[in-house]
């Protein structure tokens, strides 16, 4: 299990509005109570920030960020609805993420904690990211506390099942499973105004798990595929991770690592982004050796800085036959 408090991560706070701290119950402030138009709830939430820091730092994915800007569109006008004297019932915003290995699923999760936290959705806006070894227990009796105390550490958050079929097990009659989904079943109903459950996994297996249950499915209001990402969009993330981390391509290193790209693609194991961050992990345990290998040589900012071409062309990736061992 892991715990996730989302940091702070607007630059330019804005005058008079609530911070927006993770893990810290927030109170809405007054300007969000009293504001009448789109812009204010936005400015004074902060969420519009988490938005466009979502559109700036994620490369694609445009599917996905226009069901989040859907999303925060229907809190927004709630607020406002709200603030009006008009009914705003708690929307459902229970979701589940569907996609391949590497396609941002669980960043997006992040950033949808934020997102619905600034709007006052969830008090704390934490994420808690289980599977099914955490819900489920080894013996009868195991999985209802088990599974209580993982919803407790949630609470006011957002609580991310990956890989969620693996909760409904079939072949197995008696299989503990069934009832860790059973009691999120009913807290998803019960607590839908202070806890999102964000189901995650590839998407037949999950069209699967829903079919399954039917009672899991109707409570998931929303669904978003993650499709993969061109070759295009995994070179402008190879470049904006290295730019994060004070690296860059030297010449021609762009064009390899492009190359690279489009071999990696299509062998087996390819994970999207993950793939793009594994291979320029390895590019740089090379880069560092090939300057070690020099300990005399004066190492200036820019030595120090740039990933070369043959820095990602000794990549098994590009041997023949490299299918069978593609990790390297
Ligand atoms: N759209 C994107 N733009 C830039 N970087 C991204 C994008 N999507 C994912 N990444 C980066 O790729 C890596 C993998 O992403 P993430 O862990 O969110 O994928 P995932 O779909 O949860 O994968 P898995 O199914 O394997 O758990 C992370 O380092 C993340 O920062
Ligand atoms: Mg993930």
């Amino acid at each position: 299990m892991a715990m996730y408090n989302i940091p702070g991560s607007v630059t330019t706070p804005v005058p008079g509005a609530t911070p927006a701290k993770a893990g810290e119950v927030v109170e809405q402030g007054d300007g969000v109570r009293t504001a009448r138009t789109v812009a204010e709830v936005m400015a004074q939430s902060q969420a519009g920030d988490v938005l466009d820091e979502l559109d700036r730092e994620l490369v694609g994915l445009a599917p996905v960020k226009a069901r989040i800007r859907d999303i925060a569109a229907l809190l927004v006008i709630d607020r406002l609805r709200m603030n009006q004297g008009l009914q705003a019932q708690t929307p459902s915003l229970h979701m589940s993420f569907t996609g391949n290995p590497g396609t941002g699923k669980t960043t997006v999760a992040l950033r949808m904690a934020q997102i619905l936290h600034r709007l006052g959705y969830i008090r704390k806006g934490h994420l808690v990211a289980v599977t099914r070894d955490d819900l489920v227990g080894q013996y009868v009796g195991h999985t209802a506390p088990k599974t209580r105390e993982v919803l407790k550490k949630a609470m006011g958050g957002v609580l991310f099942i990956d890989e969620a079929y693996y909760l409904y097990r079939p072949d197995n009659e008696r299989d503990y499973g069934q009832e860790a989904i059973e009691i999120l079943m009913q807290v998803m109903e019960n607590n839908r105004d202070d806890l999102v459950v964000i189901l995650a996994g590839y998407g037949d297996r999950m069209e699967t798990f829903f079919q399954s249950n039917p009672g899991m499915r109707s409570r998931i209001a929303h669904h978003l595929e993650f499709p993969d990402f061109a070759e295009g969009e995994l070179l402008r993330i190879a470049e904006m991770m290295l730019e994060q981390q004070n690296y860059r391509f030297g010449p021609g290193a762009r064009e390899t690592f492009q190359e690279y790209i489009a071999h990696r693609i299509r062998q087996p194991q390819f994970a999207n982004a993950r793939s793009v961050r594994n291979a320029l992990d390895r590019a740089r345990l090379r880069q560092a050796s090939r300057l070690f290998a020099n300990p005399d040589k004066e190492l200036t900012v820019d030595d120090l800085s740039t990933i070369e071409s043959p820095d990602i062309r000794a990549s098994r990736v590009f041997d023949l036959g490299a299918a069978a061992t593609p990790n390297n």
